[in-house]
């Protein structure tokens, strides 16, 4: 039976074209720098996002993660969206580690608005913790792949300006974002002041993040990197997937979304799925049901596999390694399965 792994974006696995790129990329140590394709990687990086530097970390949560050490530090906060990945999925790291306290915003579909802000940064009063970052999902993995307009990046920006904050995107899926709003990468990154993407999502390399911003801060990065074990060797192996995912995996992101909106529309058609097919916006789907362990169960029987979300839900995820004939196949597989 032909398995389609739904799990994640994550799964996918290289290509021969970027495992020879891995095979031939040049190399050297990159703590002393020395790595060309490291170095080409965050040049390409910054470039794309319009950023001074950037920096290869090792995942989107290390990459979450030296921005709350950077900006926010000990005592202080950052407000982020209830649903936060990096609330729920980073072990904790940004109070453990970095010691700051995420501030939880309470919002319908992931995405921050002033309003929703408005009375949330702490008043300059010696015994309260001080306001020091704003964090935006970009897409927003727990909101179901929704993603920041134009309109709501410009308003988060002139808030955090008038408040003297930073903001920092996690968008481990900002190429799912820039596909979707129409907007340049460095287009979107020019509202924050610091953007991590990873490269092992949606574009389809095995390991590693990037984390762009100013060149003081960057150097900064590099510092904290190491400091949290981050400092890799002759890691172009691993950045030359990067850039082979740049080059090639970019565009090809509209076919993931498109295969989600096939998708949320045969669940729209069973009786066991409630789905809103308006509100998938990106690569991601998620659908309501009665009894998530047993849908599950029956879609992994039927050779779908994806995980169950909360007491009453299920996501799934689409990405390069399932095509668009696959999802027909697995389309016809929701549609026929009864419960
Ligand atoms: C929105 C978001 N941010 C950050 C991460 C963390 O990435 P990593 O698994 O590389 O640490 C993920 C991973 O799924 C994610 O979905």
């Amino acid at each position: 039976m032909k398995i389609y792994d739904l799990r994640s974006d994550t799964i996918t696995k290289p290509d021969e074209g970027m495992r020879k790129a891995m095979y031939t990329a040049e190399v050297g140590d990159d703590v002393y720098h020395e790595d060309p394709t490291v170095n080409r990687l965050e040049e390409m990086a910054a470039e794309i996002t319009g950023k001074e530097k950037a920096i290869f970390v090792t995942s989107g949560s290390m990459g979450n993660l030296i921005p709350a050490i950077i900006n926010c530090g000990r005592g202080n906060e950052l407000l982020i969206d209830y649903r936060g990945h990096m609330i729920h999925y980073e072990l904790a790291s940004v109070s453990s580690i970095a010691g700051a306290l995420p501030v939880s915003i309470v919002t319908d579909d992931g995405i921050l608005t002033p309003e929703l802000l408005k009375g949330k940064v702490q008043p300059d009063i010696y015994y309260m913790a001080r306001t020091r970052m704003i964090v935006v999902e970009n897409t927003h993995n727990l909101a179901g792949g929704t993603f920041y307009e134009r309109q709501n990046l410009a308003q988060i920006a002139s808030f955090a300006e008038e408040h003297s904050l930073k903001v920092h995107m996690d968008g481990a899926r900002l190429f799912n974002a820039v596909v979707a709003s129409d907007m340049k990468a460095s287009e979107i990154a020019s509202y924050v002041d610091t953007v991590t993407f990873c490269l092992s999502k949606g574009l389809g390399a095995p390991v590693g993040a990037v984390l762009c911003g100013e060149s003081a801060f960057i150097d900064e990065a590099r510092r904290v990197r190491k400091m949290l074990g981050g400092g890799m060797r002759q890691a172009g192996v691993l950045a030359a997937a990067g850039i082979y995912a740049l080059e090639n995996n970019i565009d090809r992101i509209k076919e993931d979304h498109e295969k989600a909106s096939m998708i949320a529309a045969s669940l729209s058609q069973t009786e066991w799925a409630e789905i809103d097919t308006k509100a998938v916006k990106t690569n991601i789907v998620y659908f309501k049901t009665e009894n998530p362990d047993n849908i599950v169960n029956l879609l992994r029987e039927n050779g779908i596999l994806c995980g169950k979300a909360g007491d009453d839900s299920i996501r799934m995820v689409t990405h390069l390694n399932i095509s668009i004939e696959d999802t027909k196949e697995v389309c016809g597989i929701i549609e026929n399965i009864r419960v």
